[in-house]
């Protein structure tokens, strides 16, 4: 009887266990010390009229507060993006970037590019030494390491154009959060204690990070710097951050050691209105991120690969459909190596890489049951003649205006640099450029001149915010971090819930897989291939291999009965709140 009431604390433990042992930056110890949650967390919620579904409770209450008082997808969108800035600080940012999917309720799309620019000084060979060789680090930590921020001007345009409920309101709640100070919970504790060593050494300055002891779970993190930052927004909008004290802060900062970026690169940053990468499956229209993202076109690719298999009837993660997905990732992320980058100032030939017909042509050199080596596979030719920690989040209103939007800093708190007297991290996003081609950036990922340094281009990134319709109706909202498992995360959801009709829970819980050309890898999360399952893939010649978590979904989808489901995923503190 005993065993039996202790049963649940037990299940809750391995799952807890079992998933943070699965994230490089969350020590186990730690969770399993003391189970009991700092928060309340959903993980699933239906509602009758709008939804939020975040990476942290307290941006997805700010988003609830929003629409309660009458605010629009936007608004809350707004609320939620300065508050994970707030309350997940290794992701949620001012000091990054990111793109935004948005579907009014009369089925208009539209996407705005907030992605970081390089400054005006940056160069191709800027984290080559003499010898041509990369520099250890230059572009992953530290002042060199960050583009141009683009969040504050990306939720300020996109508040002009389509938001309802004044700028300041929106500000509000995480100028509370950040004043008043957060409870932490055991992942944050883990996320702290790990990067102090980098947050001291890229920080001498006092900071709400950087404490004598080790952080504890339920500590409170206050942060007065950011809050007057966030205040200056909030009084003067995209000025409070590009220009006055809060520009003279991190242009002081940058110049401490190798940063570059200058006044002006803050002034002239802009965020840009993009039509959206928009392709059918299955009779579902999919709407996604075009370039500067990646995403958008593998995700084209990725689909129009697949769809012309039985997947549904071959059953989900059987060996079939995983070799199906591996060889279409395979072409997909070998076409991203070499074609995509910011079309700003690459031409990229979008229509042709999306095309059903290009992924035919491609997919003419799959063999049922036998993997191709990737070093048989190169680009394809699509003329006449691509810590992953990022964030994704989702907010449908009761007007049925959806928003789905994914931001980052790069890697877990970006490039650990701390703006003196601004409190907030600076990306780390230069190293989604390719500083030489052949050279992998920290994700695997190579790329050749398309996504090379150049003053004011966009470094080429792979999240993927995306919208589903059906019937020409709002049907599902959907995104991940993960960096290169963006794209393959998201691609598994849209698959688990259109193909093998999975409710939308089990679509974003269950274990996944990852694959991206080179490395020729296989990657499963752990325990997520039956011995069985692997024994038949490595007879395909596939190779996999086990890591830690592949990406953490927040999806929301409109059930047949007209209510919304929103879904957070298990790998995280992600939760979902409906009204
Ligand atoms: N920094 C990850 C990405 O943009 O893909």
């Amino acid at each position: 009887m005993k065993f039996i009431s202790y049963l649940p604390i037990l299940v809750l433990l391995f799952v807890l266990i079992t998933f943070n042992a699965c994230k490089e930056s969350t020590p186990t110890v730690d969770i399993v010390a003391d189970v009991t949650p700092i928060f309340d967390l959903q993980k699933q919620v239906v509602s009758d009229s709008a939804m939020v579904v975040s990476a942290h409770p307290l941006a997805t209450a700010a988003g609830v507060e929003i629409l309660k008082k009458g605010g629009n997808a936007v608004d809350a969108m707004v609320a939620v993006h300065f508050a994970l800035a707030v309350a997940y600080p290794r992701a949620g940012n001012l000091g990054g970037g990111g793109f935004m999917i948005y579907r009014d309720k009369k089925g208009l799309s539209n996407t705005l590019d907030f992605r970081e620019m390089a400054p005006s000084t940056a160069h191709k060979n800027m984290y080559l030494d003499a010898e041509g060789e990369i520099i250890d680090s230059l572009s992953l930590t530290g002042h060199l390491a960050s583009g141009v921020p683009g969040s504050v001007e990306g939720m300020y345009v996109a508040h002009q154009k389509y938001g309802k409920l004044p700028w300041k309101v929106l500000l509000q709640p995480a100028i509370d959060l950040a004043q008043n100070g957060i409870k932490v919970t055991a992942r944050e504790v883990a996320a702290y204690n790990e990067h102090m060593w980098l947050f001291k050494k890229f920080n001498p300055h006092e900071n709400a990070f950087v404490k004598e002891v080790a952080w504890k779970k339920g500590d409170r993190l206050v942060q007065k710097d950011l809050a007057e930052v966030l205040k200056r927004i909030q009084q003067e909008g995209r000025a409070g951050f590009y220009e006055g004290k809060t520009a003279d802060l991190i242009v002081q900062e940058m110049q401490k050691t190798k940063g570059i970026i200058s006044h002006q690169d803050l002034k002239n940053y802009t965020a840009v209105w993009r039509a959206p990468i928009q392709f059918d499956y299955k009779g579902y229209t999919i709407i996604s991120m075009p370039p500067p993202s990646s995403g958008g076109i593998c995700l084209a690719e990725l689909f129009n690969m697949v769809e012309p298999y039985p997947m549904e009837k071959w059953g989900f993660q059987s060996a079939k459909s995983i070799h199906l997905f591996t060889e279409a990732a395979r072409r997909a992320y070998a076409d991203r190596t070499e074609h995509l980058g910011d079309i700003d100032f690459y031409p990229i030939p979008v229509e042709t890489l999306s095309s059903q017909a290009y992924a035919d042509m491609r997919m003419q050199t799959y063999v049922d049951s036998i993997a191709t080596p990737s070093d048989r596979i190169s680009h394809g030719n699509p003329y006449p003649k691509e810590s992953e920690q990022t964030t994704h989040y989702c907010v449908v209103d009761a007007e049925g205006n959806a928003i789905s939007v994914t931001t980052t800093i790069n890697s877990n708190f970006g490039s650990k640099v701390i703006v003196e007297g601004g409190g907030f991290f600076m990306n780390n996003e230069m190293d989604d450029f390719s500083s030489k081609p052949g050279v992998p950036n920290q994700f695997g990922l190579l790329g050749n001149e398309a996504n090379a340094i150049a003053p004011h281009k966009r470094m080429l990134s792979s999240m993927t915010p995306t919208i589903v319709e059906k019937d020409s109706a709002f049907f599902m909202a959907v995104g991940s971090p993960g960096g290169s498992k963006i794209i393959t995360t998201v691609f598994q959801v849209v698959t688990n819930v259109i193909d093998y009709k999975l409710p939308l829970k089990d679509a974003v819980h269950q274990p996944r897989f990852h694959f991206q050309w080179l490395p020729d890898l296989l990657y499963h999360e752990e325990g997520a291939f039956s011995d069985a399952l692997l024994t038949e893939l490595k007879a395909m010649g596939h190779t996999p291999k086990s890591r830690d978590a592949i990406g953490q979904v927040e999806a929301i989808l409109r059930l047949p009965n007209g209510q919304l489901e929103g879904v957070s995923d298990i790998r995280g503190d992600d939760d979902a709140q409906g009204l």
